[in-house]
């Protein structure tokens, strides 16, 4: 019975993995700091996850660099709404790009391993189980976040 510890233990962490609001947030982008306090302000979207859910193009050190030297152009730092949208098009993507829908290429609708599993009741479980890595299968584009 090892392989289904095994297939649900990397179900679990393919599901965490993919979760960042389970990460602890010390993100200086995304959690605290003038880039998401202006953001908030100025109101850009109806919803505040919508930046969260936004990937960066670039590390976060940039970011926040470009982001400090963009607000020292202005007077007290505050970046008109304009030019923050800007910024965010430069240095952030929209949110959703980044799950493509995946397939494994090694994905098999019956893989050998389980015609070997004799009882039969186990077998459809895993082979259910087996079935949601093709409609999880989601590739996370190589990226900062
Ligand atoms: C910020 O400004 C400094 C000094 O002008 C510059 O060297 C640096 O490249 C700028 N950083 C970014 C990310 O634009
Ligand atoms: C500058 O910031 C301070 C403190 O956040 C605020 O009280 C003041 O009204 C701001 N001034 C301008 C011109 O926006």
């Amino acid at each position: 019975m090892h392989w289904r510890i095994l297939v649900i233990f990397s179900f679990i962490r393919f599901f965490s993995s993919g979760d960042t609001l389970l990460a602890p947030c010390d993100s200086q982008i995304y959690c605290t700091g003038e880039v998401l306090r202006q953001v908030q302000m100025a109101k850009l979207f109806d919803d505040d996850k919508y930046f969260v859910d936004m990937k960066l193009t670039t590390a976060p050190e940039v970011v926040v660099e470009a982001f400090a030297n963009l607000s020292s152009g202005f007077p007290n730092k505050t970046i008109p709404s304009s030019e923050l949208q800007k910024f965010l098009q430069t240095y952030f993507e929209e949110p959703g790009k980044e799950f493509e829908q995946w397939t494994p290429p090694d994905w098999h609708s019956k893989p050998t391993f389980l015609s070997r599993v004799s009882d039969s009741k186990y077998r459809s479980w895993a082979e259910e189980l087996h079935s949601l890595w093709k409609s999880l299968g989601r590739k996370v584009n190589v990226g900062f976040h």
